[in-house]
């Protein structure tokens, strides 16, 4: 068996991506486990468990198990993240004329990726050696969240999901959510350093009215779910819509768990649904939408038969001579002076979001017609 096409395989890297975001969801059910089962400190030192000893002895109890099994897990993430790496590092983009079709983006996006799990390792070890900080441990889920988010990004960006284009006012709308989730998501790690789950019977809280944040928490979920609701209808996007029925259950399981005094069972639910909305939210972030293989080719023509018609003076981006070639001075620039000096930068933008998602159909060529009458 060829163990290189694990990684070079032009399907590996979306697959690898997916089981990078599977397996940091995984992980901050699992850490969730830890705090929940009141684990925190199972193993009550870092990077060794205790003072003797790198592993978990019988006498730590089912707590010690709980918490060394869940360091171990940090391993199994970072060798899925370094295959995800190196895939993302052998990827050749067909459409990519460039470079031999490497993608730096990628590339950077991985590696932050795998990058982010030894650090979130080193965070976690700093909690423990703080005696469980609730600041800390909630420092320690937002950092797996942004992870999550990432690896998102690298499911959409290897699989050839794009931005759709949309107006201005309309573009700004998913971010407006995107920063509204966020809001929620950290008001309730403050919630959580509230409430009774601390990860060991111990440890203080951070003192703040846990009544107080829940309504705090609430309200941003309202403001969340208007925004979501609002890309919704504004938008047309069924990927809100899903998102949307995400927020509505992780909303109904998060007034259960509060009416019934914050059962486990239901807290790591309410977790693993915040995990899904944050992903949720960052594809949310720009529509989706799948350019095919080779589909470049004909949005190049579509572009280039407008380019005459409107005797545009500078070379459009991405946009092929008639040999097939990327123009010079377009290579030369590295995109950026795609454009002749009366362009603006906004326009290049709608060019390039021509060429790219709307693949060879209607909506490039009026992203182009608009920029000829703005010339004009
Ligand atoms: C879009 C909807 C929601 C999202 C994304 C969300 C997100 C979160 C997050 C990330 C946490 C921290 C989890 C942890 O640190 O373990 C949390 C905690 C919490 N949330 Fe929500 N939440 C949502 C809706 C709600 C609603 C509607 C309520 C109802 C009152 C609620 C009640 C709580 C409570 C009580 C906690 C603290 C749990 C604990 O102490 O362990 N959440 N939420």
């Amino acid at each position: 068996m060829d163990l290189t096409r694990l990684v070079r395989s032009p399907r590996a890297l979306p697959r690898w991506a997916v089981a990078s975001l599977v397996a940091n969801i995984g992980i901050v059910v699992t850490g969730g486990l830890v705090r929940l089962t009141g684990s925190g400190l199972g193993c009550p030192t870092w990077p060794r468990c205790t003072d003797e000893s790198f592993v978990s002895h019988p006498e730590l109890g089912l707590h010690g198990a709980i918490e060394f099994g869940n360091r171990m897990l940090t391993f199994v993430l970072i060798v899925i993240a370094v295959l995800t790496f190196v895939s993302a590092a052998l990827y050749r983009d067909p459409d990519r004329l460039t470079r031999g079709g490497r993608r730096r983006d990628l590339f950077w996006l991985a590696g932050v990726l795998a990058l982010g799990i030894p650090a979130q390792g080193v965070v976690g070890g700093v909690t423990v050696l703080t005696d469980l900080n609730p600041y800390l441990v909630g420092l320690h889920l937002l950092l797996s969240m942004v992870l999550i988010s990432l690896a998102v990004w690298l499911v959409r960006l290897s699989r050839h999901l794009t931005a759709r284009s949309v107006s201005p006012a309309l573009a700004v709308l998913p971010w407006v959510t995107l920063a509204l989730l966020w809001v929620t998501v950290v008001i309730g790690t403050v919630l959580t350093g509230s409430g009774p789950h601390a990860g060991d019977a111990d440890v203080p809280r951070n003192g703040l009215s846990p009544v107080l944040l829940t309504h705090v928490h609430t309200a941003a979920v309202y403001a969340t779910g208007a925004g979501t609701l609002a890309c919704v209808v504004l938008l047309r996007s069924r990927a809100a819509l899903l998102l949307l029925a995400v927020e509505g259950v992780q909303a109904g399981i998060g007034a259960a768990q509060y009416h019934l005094g914050l059962p486990i069972g239901l807290v790591l639910l309410h977790l693993l649904g915040a995990s899904m909305a944050t992903g949720g939210r960052a594809r949310r972030g720009r529509s989706g939408r799948r350019s095919r293989p080779g589909a470049a080719g004909r949005v190049d023509e579509a572009a280039q038969q407008h380019h005459r018609r409107t005797a545009y003076a500078g070379p459009i981006r991405g946009v092929r001579d008639d040999h097939g070639e990327q123009p010079d001075s377009d290579r030369e620039q590295g995109h950026r002076g795609g454009a002749d000096r009366s362009t603006s930068r906004s326009q290049v933008k709608a060019l390039t979001y021509a060429d790219v998602t709307e693949v060879g159909g209607v909506r490039s060529q009026v992203c182009l017609r608009s920029l000829s009458q703005r010339r004009a």
